[in-house]
């Protein structure tokens, strides 16, 4: 029997009709078979402060388990004055300490984004690749899942209504659990 692969999928919005919690979902029914998403939410999480990482918030100490229990990570990530929005930020700075315990260290990773510009969020994923070189984080390369003008791309609902985006989300997914079936 071949092995099930465990996504853990966070979003680096906190909005309530967020375009990347929607892509979130939606990258939860194009997951391909043998493989699962489950998501963290970012909200509650306290802002990071070096005096509390040897004894952090609940929230923190869940975030980590999460990350430990998952073969591999999907960040969905808004662009936010051409990178990645502190919430986002917050999350990966708590679970990568105190030094010597980072949750992320290891783990093969995927990436995608929507934006209501048109550059769908190349900017914030470039930086957040550039992080992942300290994390020691294994990114898939290819596709690059970066969604400009969401707005045109969702409905009403926050459902994701463009074919050609949802193909590009299956492709990026499949390869992140045949790389993660790989590297781990
Ligand atoms: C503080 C802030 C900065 C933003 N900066 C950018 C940016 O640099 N590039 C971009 O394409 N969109 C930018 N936007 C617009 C976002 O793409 C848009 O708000 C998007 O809907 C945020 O993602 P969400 O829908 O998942 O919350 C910015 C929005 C905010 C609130």
């Amino acid at each position: 029997m071949s092995r099930q692969v465990r996504i853990l999928g966070i979003a680096g919005s906190l909005r309530r009709d967020s375009y990347n919690r929607a892509t979130l979902r939606a990258a939860t029914e194009l997951v391909p078979e043998g493989a699962t998403i489950e998501t963290f939410e970012l909200d509650g999480l306290p802002g990071f402060n070096q005096d509390e990482e040897q004894n952090p918030p609940a929230k923190v100490t869940e975030l980590k388990r999460r990350i430990r229990e998952a073969d591999a990570i999907l960040f969905v990530t808004p662009e936010y004055n051409y990178s990645i929005p502190g919430v986002l930020k917050n999350a990966i700075d708590w679970a990568s300490r105190p030094y010597g315990d980072s949750a992320w260290n290891g783990k093969p990773a995927a990436i995608m984004g929507a934006s209501v510009g048109a550059i769908g969020t190349a900017r914030a994923q470039y930086h957040l690749r550039q992080m992942m070189v300290f994390l020691n984080m294994f990114p898939v390369n290819q596709p690059e899942v970066m969604i400009g003008n969401a707005s045109e791309r969702f409905d009403a609902d926050g459902n994701l209504t463009h074919d050609a985006t949802k193909g590009f989300i299956r492709q990026l997914l499949q390869n992140l659990v045949e790389w993660t079936t790989r590297i781990t």
